[in-house]
């Protein structure tokens, strides 16, 4: 029994949405069919693959199905958190596509999943990426500041969404935690967020997200131990398609 976690698939089987520009290199090229044949030599029936968002390109659940058809025939249990893209899943309808889902694949937001005597809690989580103001020297001198306040309000509403889904693991007797997002705990100019404080107050063993594309993007927040938790970047390009094992 093992705990994986790698995001951004990026699938598009029904829909003919092409990746953008930093998912164009050699890496995605028959991705699909690469990560399936590393999945079935490494992932075993009772592993669990945590899927970090931006799982498919369609613009709704139909265009999304035949993507979330190959998730569900990939080896193993699967957790879905919801990613930026992934316009299928409204937030609000998780429970319909658990009950859709039922027994196949296992969607994360408002709630936790346990693993061991740990509890996986996640959610999308937000960033700020500008626009930015930058000097000659490539300095960030500034920023659009009503960008700011929007990428503010959502960063508000995720935290609610995390502070409720770690209320609820705690009210169940739970103490050891995972905290799973799909943006990077931090934005490009921070080093502490809001999510790098509610990991340390509930003192999570570790935290994985994904989002980061490319080589220009992979180092845009922490990884490796900070403050005593574990930071891991886990975006499908980073890891070259092989899940990163989290327990045991
Ligand atoms: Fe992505
Ligand atoms: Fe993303």
């Amino acid at each position: 029994m093992a705990l994986y976690a790698i995001g951004d698939l990026h699938l598009h089987f029904a829909s003919d949405l092409r990746a953008p520009g930093q998912l164009n290199s050699k890496l995605w090229q028959n991705h699909e069919q690469r990560f399936a044949d590393i999945c079935e030599a490494l992932i075993k029936p009772d592993d669990t693959l945590l899927l970090l968002g931006d799982h498919s390109w369609g613009k709704n659940l139909d265009q999304a199905a035949p993507d979330l058809d190959y998730i569900c025939r990939l080896p193993g249990k699967k957790i879905l958190l919801r990613g930026n893209h992934d316009m299928f899943w409204d937030a609000k309808k998780t429970a319909q596509l658990n009950s859709m889902y039922e027994g196949r694949l296992r969607f994360l937001q408002n709630n936790f999943y346990p693993y061991r005597d740990f509890a996986l809690v996640g959610t999308k989580g937000y960033t700020f990426e500008g626009p930015f103001r930058v000097n000659a020297r490539g300095q960030v001198i500034g920023w659009d500041e009503n960008a700011k306040k929007h990428a503010d309000a959502l960063v508000e509403r995720e935290m609610e969404r995390l502070e409720a889904s770690f209320q609820d693991a705690c009210s169940q007797g739970y103490s050891r935690f995972i905290m799973l997002l799909h943006y990077p705990p931090t934005s490009v100019l921070e080093r502490e967020s809001d999510f790098t404080r509610i990991a340390e107050k509930y003192r999570v063993q570790q935290v994985v997200y994904a989002h980061c594309h490319g080589q220009a993007r992979f180092h845009d927040s922490v990884i490796g131990m900070m403050h005593g938790i574990r930071y891991d970047l886990a975006s499908g390009d980073y890891l070259k398609w092989q899940p990163l094992k989290i327990l045991p």
